[in-house]
């Protein structure tokens, strides 16, 4: 049995850091393990421009503690009035690693997304030429579509299509659902890659009603049958070089979550990685940890792996209870109050 692995240290490339208070508050979870991470723009008002996000990281950098090291990769959020010369414009700089696709009113405060993906195309064409990503929540936002059946259907109605048109363009599918994203990835070109969430491969929609209805565990795109989550598991473990870690951390308070209309979104940040590490030895996949982790990610973000390392050692640790808010509101930690398998340190 394996007790001890040492990899380079991983990235996440899907995190919600909000802003302010919560900023400040959850920044810590995901830069004392996680080297870079991809930056969601859905704050309110959104993230649509180069300044808009020079802005948010230097918010962001503020905040950070003294002793973390870590970069946060900024994204814009791509409007039907976005402008392909600034987007282009910010990446050349450097300040834009790449461009959000949230379909209008597809999930928490999207109700600036794109309403018509014809309208952007002269943004995703720019984008295509210059190799910048663009990373999508796929699901169709149609209220006559099952809400299981989302995600599917937008790889027929939007994606396929969408990289028909442009077959160039680079798209992260993000935090992948079904079987059928699995199989759309693997069946693409170098082009097309997908993020993988712990708790997609740890919960399946029965999951949300054990006992009784469960809030946090509600998260978009939900989880879904138990043959979906097998698939998205075994994407992710099998070592495949387009599959790669992405949490979709995504906090809210306790108040918000526990509610008449509660609101989508794990904050798994202090989980994450241990969770991640749990499923890969649970699957005997653990010689495949790092690639998910550490290099795929940055292989297809064309950008190198990090150079220092983390050691995860198998030795029991308890989750951290729920993180307090100024206003005296809390953020509860996906699986708080279990025990965690394996702890991780950065060894530099
Ligand atoms: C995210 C959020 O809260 O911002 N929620 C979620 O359920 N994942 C938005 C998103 O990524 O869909
Ligand atoms: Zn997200």
């Amino acid at each position: 049995m394996t007790d001890r692995l040492e990899i380079r240290r991983p990235d996440d490339w899907h995190v919600h850091f909000r802003d302010g208070a919560v900023m400040k508050a959850v920044l810590p979870a995901t830069a004392r393990q996680f080297a870079r991470a991809i930056v969601m723009p859905n704050l309110v008002p959104p993230v649509v421009t180069t300044d808009d996000a020079e802005a948010y990281r230097a918010r962001l950098m503020d905040c950070l503690p003294d002793d973390l090291d870590f970069t946060p990769l900024m994204t814009a959020y791509l409007t039907d009035g976005t402008d392909p010369d600034n987007i282009a414009a910010g990446h050349e700089t450097g300040i834009l690693t790449a461009v959000k696709l949230y379909p209008a009113h597809a999930t928490t405060n999207s109700a600036h997304g794109v309403t018509d993906l014809t309208r952007v195309e002269p943004v995703l064409r720019q984008m295509a030429e210059i190799g910048m990503p663009l990373l999508v929540h796929g699901e169709v936002t149609d209220p006559d579509i099952d809400i299981f059946d989302r995600e599917a259907v937008f790889i027929e109605r939007v994606l396929k299509p969408l990289l028909e048109r442009i077959p160039d363009l680079r798209v992260v599918l993000e935090h992948i659902t079904t079987a059928e994203s699995a199989n759309f990835v693997r069946s693409a070109g170098d082009n097309l890659a997908a993020t993988i969430t712990p708790h997609h491969m740890l919960i399946n929609r029965s999951d949300l009603f054990r006992g009784g209805i469960r809030p946090h565990l509600y998260c978009l795109p939900i989880a879904k049958r138990e043959q979906h989550r097998l698939a998205v598991r075994e994407a992710a473990v099998s070592g495949h070089p387009r599959f790669f870690l992405g949490t979709d951390t995504a906090p809210h308070a306790v108040k918000d979550k526990e509610s008449e209309c509660g609101c989508a979104g794990i904050f798994n940040a202090p989980t994450a990685l241990e969770l991640y590490l749990e499923a890969f030895e649970e699957d005997a996949a653990l010689e495949h940890f790092e690639r998910f982790a550490s290099l795929n990610g940055p292989a297809f973000y064309r950008l190198p792996p990090n150079e220092t390392r983390v050691r995860l050692t198998r030795e029991p640790t308890e989750t951290p209870g729920p993180l307090d808010l100024p206003d005296g509101n809390t953020v509860l930690p996906f699986r708080s109050g279990q025990m965690l398998r394996w702890s991780v340190d950065v060894v530099g």
